[in-house]
């Protein structure tokens, strides 16, 4: 696998669940994240509605992955639910591409 983002993967490496096979894939991420999250959370994570939090701005990230995960499964408020459209490490991919979002 190739070293994307340098401490980025690293970090995502070493938080990933116990079980879950490989590092997320933060390229693969911005491509799911561009086709199911864009809508509402912008581009580059400068929220596109009212409500959706800014990645941009780190807003709703101080949560560990396994959280963020179950609360993209879940569904938020406005936020549909993505269980059984996007596989687990698809989700992990986006958690670790809006991980690259905050400047
Ligand atoms: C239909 C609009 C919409 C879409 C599509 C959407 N979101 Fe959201 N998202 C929201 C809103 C609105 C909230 C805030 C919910 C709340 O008030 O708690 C939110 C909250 C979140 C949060 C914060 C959850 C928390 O614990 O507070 C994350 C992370 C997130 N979205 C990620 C994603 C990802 C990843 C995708 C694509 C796979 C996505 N969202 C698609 C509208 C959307």
């Amino acid at each position: 696998m190739k070293a994307i983002g340098g401490l980025t993967a690293l970090l995502v490496a070493a938080l990933a669940a116990p079980g879950a096979a490989l590092a997320a894939n933060v390229v693969e991420g911005q491509r799911i994240y561009n086709q199911h999250c864009i809508g509402c959370h912008g581009p580059g994570g400068n929220s596109a509605i009212p409500n959706a939090p800014k990645f941009a701005r780190g807003e709703r990230l101080m949560q560990p992955d396994m959280i963020l995960l179950a609360s993209i499964k879940a569904g938020k408020m406005t936020m549909p639910s993505f269980n059984g459209i996007l596989r687990d490490q698809e989700i992990l991919d986006v958690i670790a591409y809006l991980r690259t979002l905050q400047r």
